[in-house]
């Protein structure tokens, strides 16, 4: 099914002045945010493990108009993203919004997992969430910013062979509501984003065989998969003022997928 054109509903200087950090921006859902940040006038920072992704995306954000800063970092590591947030610091003086969305997943049943590959999920996903957001913390609380985390809707039920990145992505949720908590305060709203399908990313030429598709879209009840720009648009509503008032809450960009059950 064709899926519906993208000129924005939004200003194009809606983020005018505004500095924000996509955590694995330099593909799939990432870098869709990061452009469509940038297109409403964001400076955006990336970081992610791989350079040559970060180099291309920077330049595609630059070729655009907008402004962009690429580094490298793995957000297992604190030190690592506090260094982000140096360089973020030295070129733009601030850090207004901040996107949790570096995530690694694969299917393995649960017998056959190892404790470290369990880990290693949880890791980069739920501890790179929490590492990322209290690296940001002093920057954030001095801007009034947001946080926006990238989960998914595999722990709404129950998905086979994905136990570690539906219980990461769990964690992820109870991180959002929490911090909505302790950092409302300071000023900050954090929001989630649970994305179903979505074409154009590692999470579908990852865990979906292509001959399950067809089925996987006749059980969706806009019966279609979404593109990195719809999830891409509903970061920007809750990066912009337009989501002023709302914090802790998780935001389903699924076509409605969860509600029909597994694509399993
Ligand atoms: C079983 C596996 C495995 C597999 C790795 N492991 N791949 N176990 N099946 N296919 C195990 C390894 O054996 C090892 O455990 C441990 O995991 C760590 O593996 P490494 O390769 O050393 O880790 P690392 O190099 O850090 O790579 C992390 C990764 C990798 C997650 C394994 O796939 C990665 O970098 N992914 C990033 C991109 C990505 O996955 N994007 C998709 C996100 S999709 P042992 O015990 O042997 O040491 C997504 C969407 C969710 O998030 C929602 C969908 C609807």
């Amino acid at each position: 099914m064709p899926q519906p054109p993208h000129a924005s509903c939004f200003r194009p200087d809606v983020l005018a002045g505004k500095v924000a950090l996509v955590t694995g921006g330099g593909s799939g859902i990432g870098a869709a945010i990061a452009a469509r940040l940038a297109e409403h006038g964001a400076r955006v920072a990336i970081c992610g493990r791989t350079q040559a992704k970060l180099d291309a995306m920077v330049g595609e954000i630059e070729a655009a108009g907008g402004e962009a800063l690429g580094h490298t970092a793995d957000v297992r590591r604190f030190e690592q993203v506090e260094q982000v947030m140096q360089a973020i610091e030295a070129r733009w003086g601030r850090l207004d919004i901040l996107v949790n969305n570096a995530a690694g997943n694969f299917l393995c049943p649960a017998v056959g997992l190892s404790p470290n590959g369990f880990g290693t999920v949880i890791d980069i996903d739920l501890k790179g969430t929490f590492n990322t957001s209290k690296a940001a913390f002093p920057l954030l609380s001095r801007a009034g910013g947001v946080v926006i985390n990238i989960s998914a809707t595999l722990h709404y039920a129950g998905t086979p062979l994905q136990t570690h990145a539906a219980s990461a992505k769990a964690g992820i949720d109870a991180l959002t509501r929490s911090l909505a908590m302790e950092w409302g305060p300071a000023g900050i709203r954090i929001n989630g984003i649970a994305p179903g399908p979505i074409d154009g990313t590692e999470g579908i030429t990852r865990l979906l065989a292509p001959e399950l598709r067809e089925r996987a879209e006749r059980l969706i009840p806009l019966r279609r998969f979404g593109s990195t720009a719809e999830v891409a648009d509903a970061a920007l509503f809750l990066a912009s003022p337009a989501s002023a008032y709302v914090t802790g809450a998780v935001l389903v960009v699924d076509g409605g997928q969860w509600l029909a059950g597994s694509m399993a």
